[in-house]
């Protein structure tokens, strides 16, 4: 069977940068609940920037650094819960974007919510692994600004828009050394996002477009969810947490990776965190947080990092990689 390494990875963010101080103008917040709350100072709002042209500019970046041609990737699965459309998948849409219109591939949307990003590694391990892709192009890319009630001021605060991705290749060494995924119904209706109402010739309902969340319940589930993940993924692997160079959390919140790492014994500072910097971008964020850690020189050869999600479904995941790069 062969192997899979992840060869490079990169975002795509847009333009427009909004502070704590700059909300405080429209919302009845101020910058001292939310940062003292949640780590957050700033996010990144689309003025226009739709899922597909963060999901492109994140593409381009990590091919550019794979320094492959479109023409290799032959798998494209992006993690969204804000697609642009209900069909085509923005996997389709990006696919006629990288020129990649006469190639017959498989391109596909999947949604796992913030865990998107650990869910769609796992399904490109194992259609790597299972000989159906050679070179697969993985995203997380979101408009939460879309889905986001800009009434409620305990929610958005917390979220921001950005895309990630990673081009995944066929290799004879594994470096994707455990992928686990999983989820139980969110049966309290602890996160919520309406997607469409009926309203036809008979029926008429009523729905919210926009996140609701039990706060509360929320940070409760994602504390001992990613603690048991680690655990997991270690047990699995036999690879120590102390042998662990970083830990790349889901980054929705700063109280609860400090929660984590503390539960653990884990120096804060394994964690990679910059909620500060984007806010919550779900499926986003743990791509986004791979490809500054790159920029800033984090990673080598043979470090053990450890990708850690969760999100609404309820669902949750971790991925162990060895990095080689
Ligand atoms: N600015 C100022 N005050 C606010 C704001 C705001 N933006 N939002 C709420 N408040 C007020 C409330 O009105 C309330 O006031 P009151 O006591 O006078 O009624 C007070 O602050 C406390 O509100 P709570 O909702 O109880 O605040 P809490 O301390 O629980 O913090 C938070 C809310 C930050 C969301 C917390 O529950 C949390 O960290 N949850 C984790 C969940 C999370 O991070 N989710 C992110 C998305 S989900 C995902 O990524 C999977």
């Amino acid at each position: 069977m062969p192997g899979v390494k992840i060869v490079s990875v990169g975002r795509g963010i847009p333009d427009r940068k909004v502070s704590n101080y700059e909300l405080e103008k429209y919302i009845d917040t101020n910058d001292d609940w939310i940062s003292s709350r949640t780590g957050i100072k700033n996010r990144f709002v689309s003025t226009g920037e739709s899922t597909l042209d963060l999901a492109y500019k994140a593409s381009l970046d990590a091919i550019k650094r794979a320094e492959i041609s479109n023409d290799s990737i032959d798998l494209i699965i992006v993690a969204t819960v804000t697609p642009d459309k209900f069909t085509p998948s923005v996997a389709c849409m990006l696919q006629a974007k990288l020129g990649l219109q006469d190639k017959s591939i498989m391109a596909f949307d999947i949604n796992a919510a913030c865990t998107g990003f650990i869910y769609a590694l796992k399904i490109a391990d194992q259609l790597i692994k299972g000989n159906q892709s050679k070179c697969a192009l993985v995203l997380g890319a979101e408009v939460l600004s879309k889905v986001t009630n800009w009434n409620d001021r305990s929610t958005c605060v917390l979220f921001g828009d950005g895309a990630g991705a990673a081009i995944l290749k066929e290799s004879k060494e594994n470096n994707l050394l455990c992928n686990i995924a999983y989820s139980k119904p969110d049966e309290e209706g602890f996160l919520n996002i309406d997607a469409i109402t009926i309203n036809n010739l008979f029926y008429k309902s009523e729905g919210k477009s926009y996140i609701t969340m039990n706060g509360r319940e929320v940070f409760k589930f994602a504390v001992s969810h990613i603690r048991d993940a680690i655990f997991e993924v270690v047990h699995k692997t036999g690879v120590s947490l102390d042998e662990i160079k970083y830990f790349v959390p889901h980054q929705a919140n700063y109280r609860i990776i400090k929660n984590v790492a503390c539960e653990l014994n884990i120096d804060i500072n394994r964690f990679f965190v910059n909620i500060h910097e984007y806010a919550n971008t779900s499926s986003a964020s743990i791509p986004i947080a791979l490809s500054e850690m790159c920029e800033k020189g984090l990673l080598s050869n043979g470090d053990y990092i450890l990708l850690v999600g969760f999100g609404g479904g309820l669902t949750w995941g971790a991925s162990l990689i060895k990095w080689e790069n």
